[in-house]
């Protein structure tokens, strides 16, 4: 008998439908599996075999063909182990069991019989629903994430056994629901707030500037100023995500196997902190079993790099493109696909090796030889992608002292949500969202500058030598500025306070 049972497959951010044809026929005892299995897929009889038994079935003795169509895509990982098994069951006539034309199965099975969680539920269950498929069976520890998806009845599994009972109707699996709304709509609860850090009032205003027109900012300053408490604090400042938003960050991380335990759906803004010995695939994605990397897994959130110059160069290098473009595109022998990237990237590094040029208690010890050569780890074009730079100051002991509670995320939130309200209303239809995003060109259309802006800004171009780029980015964060305070005109004041945000280059990078 032969039969028809259908599974998933991953490509790129998309799953694609597999149709796991079995045939169980007299002849000499065989079990072939043919249609592009890597070695998983491949080791998945032994795995097969043993779950059967404990569920109290057999491989029968017979001549076994699978085939996984499409025969030309290579498929791969342990998730085929469920409809393979289930494909078996009825093929050899063990099971019987409804029509199942319109039911996906997913799943890894152990030995024992265990259904164990496989990555990428959610965009597989996506592309079921897409495809007119009305139940899926995915193990238990994906069925809360499966479950987001509305229209598809969603059976979490435990055992090959509980399925099978299943399936033939002598003990239904009850279907897995999770109420959507009521996850979504409970606020983002961060368990770092800005009220935490004292004083540092310049930096805070930098990062809310960041935060309000989703510039990348770099903080430079001394061991212990406080950079790596700032950095972690500016997802609490940025905007709620949206679902739309949480749907694409959860699909991300399911496919790169990174769901926090417990949770459906990715609620917050993703905050990424890679080490610093983290290689460029790591970072940017790929690998010959391709995975999101950490520039995607922060998508619609914050990528923190800390101690930026002890970075691979080859691992800054090849995130200067997926910065501009918002995606990164991955190459394989059959075509390509992407993931996006669109986030914010905030940088930390000391002014120097010893950490304490610039600083006004401790003597520095490097030498300028060893300075420039530190300062030159990072490269002009991924510096020319970082709009704010700003320095991070040693905390002074009486804002440690004092009394009084700095401000909170919340409060300083909505000031940022007020300054993107204005944005996404400016950008509407353009394929920007924020201010970060303006073209060249788009800035003389969208940057208009009262007269003493205009003069302030030719003076500070001359004497600080700006690059035509560097006066770019002055014009787009004086834009930001601008629209936290309310102005439609950019102001002399505004174009004072970005200009600011440059001084650094000429400080450290003359
Ligand atoms: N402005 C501040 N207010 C409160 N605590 C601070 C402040 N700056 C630094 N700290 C304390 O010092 C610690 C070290 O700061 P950290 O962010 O690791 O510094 P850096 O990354 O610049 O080396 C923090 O965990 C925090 O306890
Ligand atoms: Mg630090």
């Amino acid at each position: 008998m032969i039969t028809k049972i259908n599974s998933c497959g991953l490509r790129g951010m998309d799953g694609y439908i597999i149709s796991v044809e079995t045939s169980v026929s007299g002849g000499f005892p065989a079990w072939e599996i043919v249609g592009l299995p890597d070695a998983p897929v491949r080791e998945s009889k032994e795995r097969i075999r043993s779950a059967m038994n404990t569920a109290g079935y057999v491989v029968p003795g017979k001549r076994i063909v699978i085939n996984l169509a499409p025969a030309d895509v290579k498929k791969e990982g342990a998730c085929l182990d469920l409809p393979i098994t289930v494909g078996l069951l009825t093929a050899s006539e063990q099971v019987f069991c409804g029509n199942l034309s319109k039911a996906m199965f997913l799943g890894e099975l152990s030995l024992d019989g265990a259904v164990r969680g496989v990555d990428g539920v959610l965009p597989m269950v996506i592309k079921a629903y897409q495809s007119g498929m009305t139940e899926v069976y995915v193990p238990e520890a994906n069925a809360e994430e499966a479950a987001v998806v509305e229209g598809v009845t969603v059976y979490g599994v435990k055992t090959l056994k509980q399925l099978s009972d299943h399936l033939t109707g002598r003990a239904r699996i009850r279907p897995t629901t999770i109420d959507i709304k009521d996850i979504f709509g409970r606020a983002a609860a961060y368990s770092y707030d800005f009220s935490e850090v004292k004083g540092q009032e310049n930096v805070k205003r930098a990062m809310e500037v960041a935060a309000a027109g989703g510039h990348n900012i770099l903080l430079i300053g001394p061991p212990g100023s406080g950079k790596t408490m700032l950095a972690q604090r500016l997802p609490t400042i940025l905007p709620d995500l949206t679902f739309d938003e949480a749907l694409e960050s959860t699909k991300i991380h399911s496919i790169a196997g990174m769901m926090p335990k417990g949770a459906p759906m990715i609620l917050t803004r993703p905050f990424r902190s890679p080490h610093h010995t983290v290689s460029a695939v790591a970072l940017s994605g790929g690998g010959s079993n391709p995975k999101p990397g950490e520039i995607s897994l922060s998508h619609n959130g914050v990528l923190f790099l800390d101690e930026l110059p002890e970075f691979r160069k080859d691992a800054l290098e090849v995130m200067r493109q997926p910065l501009e473009d918002g995606v990164v595109t991955i190459t394989r022998v059959q075509g390509s696909f992407s993931y996006p990237c669109n986030i914010m990237l905030v940088a930390s590094m000391n002014p120097c090796p010893c950490g304490y040029h610039g600083d006004k208690k401790h003597d520095c010890t490097c030498t300028p030889k060893k300075i420039q050569h530190y300062l030159s780890k990072i490269s002009g074009p991924l510096l020319d992608r970082i709009d704010l730079h700003i320095e991070v100051p040693a905390v002074e002991y009486d804002d440690l002292d004092s009394r009084v509670k700095p401000e909170s995320s919340a409060s300083i939130k909505e000031r940022v949500n007020r300054a993107r309200q204005i944005q996404t209303e400016r950008f509407r239809g353009s394929g920007i969202y924020s201010n970060s995003g303006l073209t060249p060109a788009m800035c003389e259309k969208y940057c208009v500058l009262s007269r003493e802006a205009n003069s302030m800004l030719r003076a500070a171009f001359e004497s600080m030598g700006m690059s035509g780029r560097a006066y770019n980015r002055v014009l787009k964060v004086a834009r930001t500025i601008a629209d936290l305070g309310g102005s439609e005109r950019i102001e002399a004041e505004h174009i004072a306070e970005a200009i600011q945000y440059r001084s650094l280059d000429r400080k450290f990078w003359a």
